[in-house]
């Protein structure tokens, strides 16, 4: 007797999705464009914007483009850039010495930024990865067996003087050494950058999504040798508690917001983050979570502008309060039609 079957019923929860003003009424997240900072690549010259195979509509580029597409993101009701050097190979050494140049190309970069657009926050990457031949986010002990934490750190610490120096308004430890958000803000503190804001990868993980971004930077050396795995630094992906101690730590150094990297995948660690603490929290969604939803809108499986704005909003839902995104520009302009 199908037709005559009638449940009563007080609650009826489809009621609030009837029509659209009523399910615009009751929507919890909205995305806008202040939710996401743009990851930007940077090279030297003058060569036009090259496109990251990998990454379509992402390119590396100059300074001048770099500067153009700054002022585009700030039109748009972009916050904020996150910019990545990619190093001539010649200028890179075991050492990543050139980390500490004080002309290198991501410190003229955050100069010609805040120049030209000093309205848009502007945060650089803390970490050795794109100047060491060897790609690890620090420099190596003697037995070339492990990332030496301290002396690391003590590198990382004069870096972000450099670059807050040079302008950067938060600066963005990548590289998940012990102790780094501390020694970083004791060395900004001492040299008179006591308004210079950290915001740190606080869960980072060692994930096979960073892919196409070492190929971006030309990083992706050390992701396979056998010499070393950044798995002695970078979280292992089965650890949940882990990603709680590693927030409060930074935290109580001094970290004024807190990272969770990658982001769909670890949702359930954004939301523990959330829950854990009440500083801001940004979630990275990385290079390779941006290429397998355009890898399969390339072949059709997946509807692009649907997909990417639903991995959004998973992110912010799940309790992130910025979002580093490839998509920010394509996801600004679409809000704002
Ligand atoms: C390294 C760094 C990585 C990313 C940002 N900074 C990758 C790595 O750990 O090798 C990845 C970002 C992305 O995949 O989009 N300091």
């Amino acid at each position: 007797m199908a037709e005559n079957f009638k449940l009563d019923l007080a609650h009826r929860p489809r009621r609030v999705r009837r029509t659209a003003s009523l399910r615009a009424m009751v929507e919890e997240t909205v995305l806008r464009p202040a939710d996401f900072i743009a990851p930007l690549f940077v090279v030297e010259g003058r060569s036009p914007p090259d496109e990251i195979k990998s990454m379509p509509g992402v390119y590396r580029l100059n300074l001048v483009d770099l500067v153009k597409e700054c002022l585009a993101l700030h039109k748009l009701g972009v916050p904020a850039v996150a910019l990545f050097p990619k190093l001539d190979p010649k200028l890179k050494d075991d050492e990543g010495t050139h980390a500490l140049n004080e002309d290198t190309l991501v410190l003229r970069a955050v100069r010609a930024v805040k120049k030209a657009v000093p309205a848009l926050t502007v945060i650089t990457d803390v970490a050795l990865d794109p100047y060491t031949t060897h790609g690890h986010d620090g420099v190596l002990t003697a037995a070339r067996d492990d990332v030496d934490n301290d002396r690391t750190v003590g590198i990382l610490a004069r870096m972000a003087v450099l670059q807050a120096r040079a302008g950067v308004d938060l600066v963005a430890p990548s590289d998940m050494m012990d102790g780094r958000v501390g020694g970083i803000r004791r060395a900004l503190d001492g040299a008179g950058f006591t308004g210079t804001g950290i915001l740190a990868y606080s869960a980072k993980y060692n994930s096979a999504y960073y892919g196409p971004f070492r190929d971006a930077v030309g990083s992706a050396q050390a992701a396979g040798t056998r010499l070393l795995s950044k798995a002695t630094y970078q979280m292992n992906p089965a650890n949940r508690r882990e990603a709680i101690t590693e927030a409060l730590l930074d935290e109580a150094e001094g970290a004024d917001m807190l990272m969770v990297k990658p982001a769909g995948l670890y949702l359930d660690i954004i939301r523990d983050l959330r829950e854990a603490t009440r500083k801001p929290i940004a979630a990275y969604q990385i290079s390779g979570e941006y290429a397998q939803i355009h890898a399969a809108a390339r072949l059709g499986w997946l509807d692009l502008a649907r997909c990417r704005h639903e991995s959004l909003l998973a992110i912010k839902r799940a309790g992130a309060d910025v979002i580093l995104t490839y998509f920010a520009r394509d996801m600004a302009t679409a809000l704002r039609t």
